[in-house]
């Protein structure tokens, strides 16, 4: 097996958590390179890693003909142009999550590296949990029959605390709009399709946060239509006090259909709660264990914290997909769809109208 060689952009929070150790799972890869503009955070993860070529400048590190591809962990509004340069120089690109700041540039990203025969991966890394794993399965086999609604919430304590890049508009492009909610958008497009219309608010109730201004939103709810014909209503919040944070805290999700309905909670892994037609009520089933792991993951599901190690998957699907040549789940083309429906809800918040999706 013919080894392929990364490099990371961004040693931050979300490279240390997911990125290194899905890359450490999966055979016959190597991490070569790593770049971030703060010395010091590059320094740490040049110890942890042992990495020998390191740069402060993502140019030198994307040029290198011993790369191959290129993981993007950086704040949201230097995604773009390090994607373009990254496939510029013939790199495949998993990059995270919002994929830009505005659609135009997440669909130039997806153009430009299918122009260059790419393969590229938009890190929804919450497609990779068991349950919802098991939930598009059964919702692809017909179980829901025809979807009626999709209702999504999400919510975290994050009291008033800095959040550094994250409270600022013109580096994040929005708050929890573009970090929490867009996971859950791309929920809703696996599990039943585009969005046709929809009409949003978003609140900003600490505009300081740890002593600096924050201009982004703490808030998020989404009204939509489905193409399908579905409605949806999906809420975000990082002000629900007392909830804690991160798995710990509510990431519910609920679709109700002709045939039934279902509820999926990122905290509990491996079940579901399936409700039939006419039925007692909801009742608890297992996730399958076939369905703990990606396919063809040598992720041991019994290892570790299953609530941090799904995760991992995430690079075993860019490593797959480029080994096979074959498109990623998911690629920049999702990215893109999430990104038209978070500016699609920057504009309604913003005129306090209906905006509608093109097909
Ligand atoms: N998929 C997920 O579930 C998930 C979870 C957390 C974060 N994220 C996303 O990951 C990205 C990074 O988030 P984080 O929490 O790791 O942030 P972070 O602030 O912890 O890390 C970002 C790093 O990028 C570095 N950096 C900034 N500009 C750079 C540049 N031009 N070139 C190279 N390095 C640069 C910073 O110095 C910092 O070390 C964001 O887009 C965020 O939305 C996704």
């Amino acid at each position: 097996m013919q080894q392929i060689n990364f490099a990371i952009i961004g040693c931050g929070g979300i490279t240390l958590q997911n990125h290194l150790p899905g890359l450490a799972m999966c055979p016959a890869t190597k991490v070569v390179a790593l770049c971030d503009t703060n010395p010091a955070t590059l320094e740490r993860a040049r110890q942890q890693t042992g990495v020998t070529i390191t740069s402060t400048d993502y140019e030198d590190i994307v040029k290198r003909d011993d790369v191959h591809a290129v993981i993007i962990a950086t704040p949201n509004f230097t995604h773009p142009p390090i994607a373009l340069a990254a496939i510029a120089h013939g790199k495949h690109v998993l990059c995270e999550k919002p994929l830009a700041l505005h659609a135009r540039d997440a669909r130039a990203m997806a153009a430009a590296a299918d122009q260059a025969g790419l393969r590229h991966m938009t890190a929804f890394t919450y497609r990779f949990v068991p349950a919802m794993r098991y939930l598009r399965h059964l919702v692809g086999r017909g179980d829901l029959g025809q979807p009626y609604h999709y209702r999504s919430c999400r919510l975290q304590d994050w009291g008033t605390r800095n959040l550094g890049w994250r409270q600022q508009k013109k580096l994040a492009g929005t708050g929890e709009l573009g970090d929490m909610l867009s996971h859950r958008i791309d929920f809703a497009h696996v599990l039943i399709g585009p969005m046709k219309r929809l009409v949003a608010n978003t609140r900003n109730l600490t505009p300081v946060r740890g002593g600096a201004p924050n201009d982004t939103d703490d808030w998020v709810a989404v009204l939509s239509e489905f193409a399908c014909g579905a409605s949806g209503v999906l809420e975000s919040s990082k002000l629900a006090s007392g909830r804690n944070e991160s798995w710990r805290s509510l990431d519910y999700v609920e679709i109700n259909g002709s045939a039934g309905s279902f509820v999926f909670i990122t905290g509990q892994w491996n079940q579901l709660q399936y409700g039939k037609l006419g039925g007692p009520g909801l009742e608890t089933i297992p996730v399958p264990r076939e369905f703990w792991t990606w396919p063809g993951s040598p992720r041991d599901p019994d290892a570790g914290d299953p609530l941090v190690t799904f995760r991992y998957d995430q690079a075993w699907e860019f490593v797959d997909a480029i080994r096979r040549g074959r498109p990623c789940d998911n690629s920049f083309h999702d990215g893109a769809r999430t990104q038209a429906v978070m500016d699609a809800a920057v504009r309604s918040a913003e005129t306090k109208q209906w905006v509608e999706l093109e097909p």
